[in-house]
Parts: C-alpha cells; structure tokens; sequence
C-alpha cells in the first residue's frame, strides 16, 4: 500500500487507518497562506453526539491503559458536518491539501509507535501532573495518553475541522463517565487550531511545557523552521520532546535524517534516536532536548 507519497505497509498500520486515500502528488505548499490560530473552547455542541461516539467508537491497551477512539472511517459514517476542509480532502481522495488539510483526519502509524514506546517505558515517561503539548496531535491518541496518566494537555491541529470533530470527541470519551464528570475536568485540557507560528504567537505568554510530543509532523520541510521555532518557544529549559516520524516520506522530501540535520545545524537542541520500528517502513522515535549551554 501506498499513500499521499507517505510509504505505510506495516501490519500495525493496516490496523489504525482509515483506508480511504490513494496515490497521488501533494499539491505545491508555495504561496499557500496558513490558517490564523485560535483557541476551540469546549461548548454544550461538542456533548451532542457524545452518545454515538460511545456506541462506535473502537478500544485499544496501552500498558496499563485503556483508550477509547473514534475510527476516521465512522467519523464520516456518523457526522453529518464534519468541516469543510476534511470534507474537501475526502472529495480530492487525498491526505494531504497543503495550507488547506494537513492529514489529522486519520491516525497514523507513528502515533502507535509512540504509545507503545510510552507504554513499554513508563518510568521515563511520567507525565503526572505535567504539562503536555500534543503537536499536530491529530486524533489526538499520544495527548488522550498522558492525560489518562494525570497530565494537563494542550492539543493543536492545524485544522480546527480536525479539533471540533475527531480530537475533541476522543478527548471526552476518555476524560470521564458522566457529562457533570467531563465537564469538571476540562481545566485540564486546551485545544487550539491553526498554522504553528500563528499558534506559537498567539500563545507565547502562556506556561511552557514539560514535555511535547509530536507525531508525523515533519514531512515538509518548508515547516522545519516553525516546528523548531514552537520547541524553541513552548518548551521549557529542562523539557523533553518525544518526535516520531519516519525516516523518509516520498513525494514531500522530508524525513528524520532531514530534520536531524536541521536541527544540528541550528545548534539550539540536542537528539537522539530511543526507538526503531523493524517493519519495512523505517520509522524511528528521537528524543530532543535544548543543549546545555544553550539559556
Ligand atoms: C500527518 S498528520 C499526523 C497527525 C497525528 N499526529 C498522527 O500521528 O496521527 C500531520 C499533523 O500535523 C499538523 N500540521 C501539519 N502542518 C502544520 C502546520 N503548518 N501548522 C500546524 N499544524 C500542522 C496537521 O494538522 C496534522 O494533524
């Protein structure tokens, strides 16, 4: 199988996708202008489909844990406005519309591959009482993780479409039982759309991060400037990031070895693989941390 240019035929994978895309070249990101950033305050809106979500929603073990999570392909079956702009990617068949769509429709295969390397070491993922950025989060999976294990967390997407009808629901499918229940624990969670360097303006008085994780994110590199730019912004000095991706991505030209090399080249973080996937498409988990000498 063969996706948008992003090379997925692992087992695993086959399992978590929505297989809906096809083959196809990414559209040209240039001149292409980004969404503006906005914080999405969870409302009464977000509640009414809530009882769907819990009749359709799929499971998974993650070490100790149990998540719940809504499939992409049923979130088209069960939501009638589900945005304009995941809808136009379901009519172009594609994953990826560049300043349009950027593909968290769906859950890809890095994002297993980063809960089950939290889940495999949770001693040196603790994230009690945390603060947490889900980057790009997507469906939001790695960010629904750390707040079953006691974090506060922030997830951003740049499409609010994404965020109103995938992340949060799978949010409120784990938060808690009972609306009342939801509903006094929302201090623990924010979302907030939009292009990363609108979203690192919008939010940079705001508490840094203890940790940032980041899934898929780096596979255009017209973008590895503003990714660095949020880590650089948003993370605290002591702070790690945990970045899975794979080490090529066809078509786009970004991959691993392309954002290591930025990132030495920017002299500012420190990184290192934790984590290699042995199935055919090479993905790997790096750790990053701001240098020592770096204030
Ligand atoms: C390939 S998807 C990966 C989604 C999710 N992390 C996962 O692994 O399933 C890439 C994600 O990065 C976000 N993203 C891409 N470019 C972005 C940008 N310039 N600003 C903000 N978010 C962006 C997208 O909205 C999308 O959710």
């Amino acid at each position: 199988m063969f996706k948008f240019n992003f090379n997925v035929d692992s087992e695993e994978a086959e399992v978590l996708d929505d297989k809906k895309c096809v083959d196809q070249e990414p559209e040209s990101a240039e001149s292409v202008e980004c969404y503006d950033s906005e914080m999405i305050i969870v409302e009464e809106k977000h509640f009414e489909n809530l009882d769907i979500y819990r009749a359709t929603c799929t499971t998974a073990e993650y070490g100790d844990l149990e998540m719940s999570y809504l499939l992409a392909g049923c979130v088209g079956e069960i939501l009638k406005d589900k945005g304009t702009d995941i809808k136009q990617a379901e009519e172009k068949h594609s994953d990826l519309i560049p300043g349009v769509y950027e593909g968290g429709a769906k859950i890809w295969e890095c994002t297993e591959d980063l809960l089950q390397y939290m889940a495999r070491n949770p001693e040196s993922n603790i994230f009690q009482e945390k603060r947490i950025l889900d980057m790009g989060c997507g469906a939001g999976l790695l960010g629904v993780y750390t707040l079953l294990k006691g974090g506060t967390v922030e997830f951003q997407d740049y499409n609010k479409d994404v965020l109103e009808t995938i992340t949060i629901p799978n949010v409120l499918l784990n938060l808690a039982d009972s609306k009342e229940e939801i509903q006094s624990n929302l201090g623990r969670v924010s979302f907030y759309s939009g292009d990363w360097s609108k979203y690192a303006e919008l939010t940079k008085d705001d508490e840094k991060f203890d940790i940032i994780l980041t899934s898929e994110t780096i596979y255009n590199p017209n973008n590895y400037k503003k990714l660095a730019d949020v880590f650089k912004r948003k993370l605290k000095k002591d702070g790690q990031i945990l970045l899975a991706a794979k080490i090529y991505y066809f078509g786009v030209g970004g991959g691993l070895r392309t954002f290591e090399e930025y990132l030495a080249n920017d002299k500012t973080f420190d990184s290192k693989s934790v984590s290699q996937s042995a199935s055919d498409v090479h993905r790997e988990i790096l750790e990053i941390r701001f240098k020592e000498n770096v204030q």
